[in-house]
């Protein structure tokens, strides 16, 4: 498909109430760096949570005055930067949606996860409002399943690469690839269909380091690839860690995957350390945590591993029928490293989820 498929001039005059929650996602294969138009530099493979998402009801009614209006509240209170960003996004994508120009909005979002815990909420959030956006034009529109699915995912994009992500699950693939043929850089794909069951059901605990602002949003995080030294060879490592994770999910070898996710983890974040002006989002529990584990790894060889986005919390990854064990570990070892000894227990999910 087209970027030209998603444009859509139909329209109607109604009202309605549409709600959606969408979780956040965790990358294997991190998407760092990208082209004009949201269009990623390499190939990203994540696992969809189910745990942590945002919750967003739109409300639309035929436009009061001439030029159409958006409202939004987050958790039912204004919020004038979100707002701001919420209208930019949505004047940005107007020509794929007939109906937005007769229609005011009124969209009320909110998180279930605690706000300021440093998760990145641009996934959840935008593949939320994405998900209800399709969910109205679908009400006019004769388009089926499959299409909506990338509709929403291609929305999603546009408000956040990773985002497109969010709207299946449990494991999604975004970015062209020989090894995947469905695959394309304008939407995700599902591709749970060729992972092994143990992955399926994998656990994820997210250790919340430090809940504060990121000094570097990962905006200017993509933006400071385009003059990285390394980052030629990194677009390149990483479109061969999505054909090496492709086999390795396929035939479920723990060790294998252990490997390549951390590899990538501490990869992003080398990146960030090279870049002009350098920077650090680690902060010295980060990585604590991480010998933390590497040395539970070594003495127990259960099958716990780490990984990072753009920040300084820890995502544990691990296999459900080791649970009973590693919580433990990190009860016992972990949370000290946390503020206020917080963490978030979630596990792989199958996407956005509409609610009315
Ligand atoms: O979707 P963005 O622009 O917030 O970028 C996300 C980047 C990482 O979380 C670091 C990696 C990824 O693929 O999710």
């Amino acid at each position: 498909m087209i970027e030209q498929d998603f444009i859509c001039s139909d329209s109607f005059e109604s009202s309605g109430i549409v709600e959606w929650n969408s979780p956040s996602n965790i990358a294997l294969v991190k998407y760092w760096g990208k082209k004009q138009n949201q269009i990623p530099q390499n190939p990203s493979i994540s696992f969809t949570l189910s745990k942590c998402y945002t919750n967003t009801v739109v409300e639309f009614k035929p436009k009061k005055n001439t030029q159409n209006e958006i409202y939004f509240t987050f958790d039912g209170k204004e919020n004038q930067d979100f707002e701001k960003k919420v209208n930019t996004f949505i004047e940005s994508i107007d020509k794929y949606f007939g109906f937005l120009k007769n229609h005011d909005l009124y969209i009320n979002s909110k998180n279930n996860f605690p706000h300021s815990s440093g998760i990145a909420s641009s996934a959840s959030s935008m593949s939320a409002l994405a998900s209800c956006l399709v969910d109205i034009e679908s009400q006019i529109t004769n388009n089926d399943n499959n299409f909506n699915l990338k509709k929403k995912s291609f929305i999603s994009r546009l408000g956040s690469g990773s985002a497109s992500r969010s709207i299946e699950g449990p494991v999604t693939l975004w970015g062209k690839t020989d090894a995947f043929k469905e695959s394309s850089d304008l939407y995700a794909v599902n591709i749970s269909h060729e992972v092994d069951k143990i992955f399926l059901d994998y656990n994820n605990t997210i250790l919340i380091i430090d809940p504060g602002q990121k000094v570097i949003s990962s905006s200017l995080g993509h933006e400071l690839m385009n003059k990285n030294p390394f980052s030629n060879k990194r677009f390149e490592i990483a479109k061969n860690n999505t054909e090496r994770l492709k086999d390795i999910l396929k035939s479920g070898e723990l060790d294998d995957f252990i490997t390549i996710t951390e590899s990538e983890a501490l990869m992003i974040h080398s990146l960030m350390l090279s870049s002009d002006p350098y920077y650090i989002l680690m902060k010295p529990n980060t990585l604590e945590a991480i010998y933390k584990v590497l040395e539970f790894r070594r003495e127990t060889k259960l099958h716990l591993s780490f990984t990072l986005d753009a920040g300084s919390n820890v995502h544990l990854l691990y296999p459900k029928s080791e649970t009973e064990i590693i919580k433990k570990f990190i009860d016992n070892e972990l949370l000290m490293l946390c503020k206020s000894k917080s963490c978030i227990h979630d596990h792989l999910g199958n996407g956005a989820t509409k609610i009315r």
